[in-house]
């Protein structure tokens, strides 16, 4: 403010903006008229035109929809794993609550009134396709800084299927490409929209925030945005809408796929679910879904094991071993490793010291048969406390982490092993794994009993208890080194 002369005015209404600026501001304030869906950010431009189910879609896009078939998208809202978390969220603190979750898990459910509680009982074919062509493709704008955080959080997108043509109400399509006259085919309209070659059109969903605290549970986006990818125009789509060779070579040499590259694969690494899913097309008796989920399965397996990278070398002191150091690298995710339920995800080390003989003497990080993880395992994960500053594991309890120990891109973290007390001799191999699964087992089981309520596991899943949860090795490196130096 310029206030050399009518100092005392200046000085009034400095205070006045002072005083306006603090008035009686919380630090997350919501505008219950701009988001009618609270918790859920979505917003809805209502008009005559619906939304469509993806097999309105499939007609003309066949490709489309091969790919986004038995994606994670598509599994978003049956997921039992999901069902599960959801009915105890909505037992434990009500619909009003667990609108948030399904806002992302299903979009569409949530604008049009259609989802009000869990279940999949009597759900339409929109409701159920969960993150679906018709929800990111009607997407015409975000409002990523008018959140309460001021950061895109909980499906801050807006959502309009159609508009009102001089031929009457008419879906409207967002995508890539400046569309041409035969667009749509008269079904629907086309709008190019720079929005959806940006990461910004997934942040929305991939920054999950605590429904009423605002704090970020998941922080996909945001861990990219402040990385090196974001800084070499390499986004989601380049790594995750893309074969897995085109996805290698965005992440090593920042190479941006050209314009047939792009595949609705949304690959990442929940290989589990789809292995449920798989499960539950057999039992359907649809072989080609099975192949389908069988490929995403292996595509899954695949990016986890691309993604890290292990180091292995000695540290001695006067002469003799005296520590083993491992780096762990975050090679090739767009974002830390791991990401976005990292308090639920599990990745951590696992190393053994042989001798010659092949004799075990030292070891650490090893699973039980139980499928429990020792006390003292180096994890890379976080522990989620509520209000009351305890541990919590719960979305709508967790206001903050207590511990948060993921490695970012291109980073990477060292472990040390002491291996003072090991006799030590002659020459040692030493192993070191990098082991990955989506959740501790007694976490799967719980979430699993759950969605029994509403879900016959056995009937759609074929399981009658839940199995050791599969472990995938991302990352094996073997070195010998000599005891002494
Ligand atoms: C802002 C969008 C958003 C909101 C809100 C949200 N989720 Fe999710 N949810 C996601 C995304 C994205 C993933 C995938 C992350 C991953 O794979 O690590 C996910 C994954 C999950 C998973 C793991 C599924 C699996 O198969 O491993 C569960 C369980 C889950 N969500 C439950 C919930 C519940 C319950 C709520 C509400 C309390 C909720 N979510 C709210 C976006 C959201
Ligand atoms: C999670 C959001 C999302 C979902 C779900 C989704 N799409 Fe897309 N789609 C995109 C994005 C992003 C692009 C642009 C990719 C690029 O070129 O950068 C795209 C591109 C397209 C294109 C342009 C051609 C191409 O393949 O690049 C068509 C057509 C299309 N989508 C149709 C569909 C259909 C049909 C479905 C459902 C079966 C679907 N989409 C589901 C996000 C989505
Ligand atoms: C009657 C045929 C037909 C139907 C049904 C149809 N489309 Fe299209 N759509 C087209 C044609 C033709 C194009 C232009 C060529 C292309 O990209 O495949 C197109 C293009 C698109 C594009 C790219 C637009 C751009 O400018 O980048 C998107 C996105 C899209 N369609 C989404 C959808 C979705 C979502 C549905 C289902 C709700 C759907 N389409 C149903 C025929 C159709
Ligand atoms: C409307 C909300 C929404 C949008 C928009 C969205 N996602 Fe998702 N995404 C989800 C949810 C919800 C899940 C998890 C579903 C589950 O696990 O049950 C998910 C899962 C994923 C996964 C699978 C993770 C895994 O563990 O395997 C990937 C990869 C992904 N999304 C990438 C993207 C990309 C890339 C974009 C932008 C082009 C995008 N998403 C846009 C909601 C969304
Ligand atoms: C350089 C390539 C690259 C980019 C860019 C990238 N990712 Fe990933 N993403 C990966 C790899 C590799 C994995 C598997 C390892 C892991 O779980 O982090 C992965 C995993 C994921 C998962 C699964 C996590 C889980 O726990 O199951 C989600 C969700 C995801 N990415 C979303 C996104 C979103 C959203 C963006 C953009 C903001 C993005 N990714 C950008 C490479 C990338």
């Amino acid at each position: 403010m310029f206030c050399l002369r009518l100092s005392a005015v200046c000085l009034l209404l400095s205070l006045f903006t002072v005083s306006v600026g603090f008035a009686g501001a919380d630090v997350f304030t919501v505008d219950h008229d701009k988001f009618p869906f609270y918790p859920s950010l979505f917003t809805y431009q209502s008009s005559e035109v619906d939304f469509n189910p993806p097999s309105v879609c499939s007609g003309c896009h066949p490709q489309q929809f091969e790919e986004w078939s038995g994606s994670v998208h598509a599994l978003a809202l049956v997921d039992p794993v999901y069902q599960g978390e959801l009915l105890l969220a909505y037992k434990k603190a009500g619909h009003d609550v667990t609108r948030q979750c399904e806002g992302c898990h299903s979009a569409a459910g949530v604008v049009t009134g259609e989802l009000n509680q869990p279940g999949l009982d009597g759900l339409s074919e929109m409701a159920l396709a969960g993150v679906s062509c018709d929800v990111c493709h009607s997407v015409v704008g975000t409002t990523h800084w008018q959140t309460p955080s001021h950061e895109p959080e909980n499906g801050s997108l807006v959502l309009r299927p159609g508009l009102e043509t001089a031929d009457g109400p008419m879906p409207a399509k967002r995508g890539p490409f400046a569309p041409d006259e035969e667009c749509g085919m008269g079904f629907h309209q086309c709008e190019e929209s720079p929005l959806h070659k940006q990461a910004d059109l997934c942040a929305g969903c991939h920054q999950v925030y605590h429904y009423d605290a605002h704090f970020p549970l998941e922080a996909t986006y945001l861990e990219w945005k402040h990385g090196p990818y974001a800084q070499n125009n390499i986004h989601c789509q380049d790594c995750h809408m893309v074969e897995t060779e085109t996805f290698l070579q965005a992440a090593d040499n920042f190479r941006k796929p050209g314009k047939g590259e792009y595949r609705h694969y949304f690959n990442g690494a929940n290989y589990l679910l789809y292995s449920l899913a798989k499960a539950a097309a057999e039992k359907s008796g649809d072989t080609e879904l099975a192949g389908n989920l069988q490929n995403k399965y292996e595509m899954a397996v695949k990016r986890l094991q691309a993604a890290a990278e292990l180091e292995v070398s000695p540290l001695y002191r006067d002469g003799v071993l005296a520590e083993i150091k491992v780096r762990v690298r975050n090679l090739r995710a767009g974002h830390n490793l791991p990401t976005s339920l990292t308090n639920i995800r599990q990745m951590w080390l696992e190393i053994s010291a042989r001798n010659e003989q092949g004799e075990l003497l030292y070891q650490s990080g090893v699973m039980e048969g139980s499928g429990q993880l020792p006390e003292n395992v180096r994890i890379f994960n976080s522990d989620g406390m509520g209000a009351d500053l305890h541990f919590a594991l719960d979305p709508w309890v967790i206001t903050a982490f207590s511990r948060h120990d993921t490695i970012p891109p291109k980073g990477y973290k060292d472990v040390y092993y002491g291996l003072s007390g090991a006799q030590l001799k002659g020459t040692l191999l030493i192993e070191a794994k990098l082991r990955y699964r989506q959740a501790d087992q007694q976490v799967a089981e719980k979430l699993l009993a759950s969605a029994a309520d509403k879900i016959d596991l056995q009937a759609v899943y074929g399981l009658t208890e839940v199995p050791l949860l599969p472990v995938v090795d991302m990352a094996v490196a073997q070195v010998e080194v000599m005891a002494k130096q």
